[in-house]
């Protein structure tokens, strides 16, 4: 197959570890006879400082006309430190999830042999991880209006608004995803105390009916934070709205040891876009130490789900499992000798390359 792959690096550490994302395609071109080719496009503080837009036209563009996205990582502390800022890189993600649509945000969690000691949780607690946060990604707190400050300055107020259709299209694709997997779906949200939430309680309830298979059951968000760390194999599918699921998922992060290994899609009724889910980690940056593992495992999901290449996703898993079995990993996971970023990448596609890759048990994804 051919197909064409919009490069959004972004910023901080994002183009670093985008590119072993890439050299990882590449060599699955390679290996499969496949062409990827790829398009850069600005997004960020990178694209502020160059455009003076965050999301500029050009790149939603690109997007809209690719047929997969690899996304990087948002942001710099310049602008963190100084809340007055108009212009922020993080409008720039936001407005594209919102213009691309890409409602549902897939967060696979799980662990991996031998590196259950980078974890603060205790070893038997850690067993049997493999769960997937659905988080709504275009609806909640994140995009409701209005949003702002009084006239006098102070008092501030965001709106949390979801609509019945918002929660019944990512309520599908989370029990779809559940019939293939351990057929169980958790709903978290604050029930007890917001409207939307309830509104969620009802319309999966309602969503639910349609898939007898899959068992359904309700969590509060501050009950599911402490069931996260306490019994984490409890979980199978995580469904959520999009505060409540961008902070369950760094928290799920420390399972599987470091921010750096959780891989993410981003889908809609059109547009796929895939990125690991840390953040920019500006210290770090291009000092080639940054954890591409994330990145990485963002391009197997892409040649999952926006490809159907699941053979080639399969392959680059397992080099990654493989990488880490015989040791290797960046700073943030090897206290030992660390490898650095490019040279993780070069790894991973060695092993790709040779094949040599001892008896697994594939990390089932989505
Ligand atoms: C994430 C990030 C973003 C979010 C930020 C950078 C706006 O934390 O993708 O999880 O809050 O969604
Ligand atoms: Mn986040």
């Amino acid at each position: 197959m051919e197909k064409n792959i919009a490069l959004l690096p972004g910023d901080g550490v994002g183009p670093e570890v985008t590119r072993q994302a890439v050299k990882v395609l590449n060599a699955i071109g390679a290996i499969f006879d496949h062409k990827f080719n790829f398009n850069t496009g600005l997004i960020g503080a990178s694209a502020i400082g160059q455009t003076g837009n965050p999301f500029p036209k050009e790149t939603e563009q690109l997007c809209m006309s690719s047929d997969a996205i690899l996304f990087g990582a948002i942001g710099d502390p310049k602008y963190d430190n100084d809340p007055k800022a108009k212009i922020r890189p993080e409008q720039g993600l936001l407005a594209m999830r919102s213009k691309l649509g890409l409602f549902a945000n897939l967060r696979p969690v799980t662990n991996y042999k031998g590196l259950e000691h980078m974890s603060p949780l205790k070893n038997d607690r850690l067993q049997n991880i493999d769960l997937v946060v659905f988080r709504e990604l275009t609806g909640g707190i994140y995009f409701g209006r209005p949003s702002g400050r009084s006239e006098d300055g102070n008092t501030a107020f965001d709106t949390c608004t979801y609509s019945k259709e918002e929660i019944e299209r990512i309520s599908k694709l989370a029990f779809e995803a559940a019939q293939g997997r351990k057929k169980k779906v958790t709903l978290v949200d604050k029930a007890n105390v917001m409207a939307t939430s309830r509104l969620w309680r009802e319309t999966v309830k309602e969503v639910a009916e349609n898939y007898p298979d899959v068992m359904l059951d309700f969590m509060f968000i501050d009950s599911a934070a402490m069931k996260l760390i306490q019994q984490p194999a409890y979980f199978d599918i995580i469904l959520t709205e999009n505060l409540f699921g961008d902070i369950l998922t760094d928290e799920a992060s420390v399972l599987s040891g470091s921010l750096g290994m959780l891989p993410s899609a981003s889908v809609g009724e059109k547009y796929k876009l895939f990125e690991p889910i840390h953040g920019a980690f500006t210290r770090v940056a291009g000092k080639n130490k940054a954890n591409p593992i994330g990145a990485i495992l963002s391009a197997a999901l892409l040649l999952e789900l926006a490809f159907n290449a699941k053979n080639e996703a399969i392959a680059v898993r397992k080099a990654v499992e493989q990488a880490l079995t015989e040791g290797y990993g960046t700073e943030d996971i090897n206290h030992g000798t660390p490898s650095s970023t490019e040279d993780f990448g070069n790894i991973v596609v060695e092993i790709m390359n040779n094949d040599n890759m001892v008896d697994f048990n594939p990390l089932t994804i989505i």
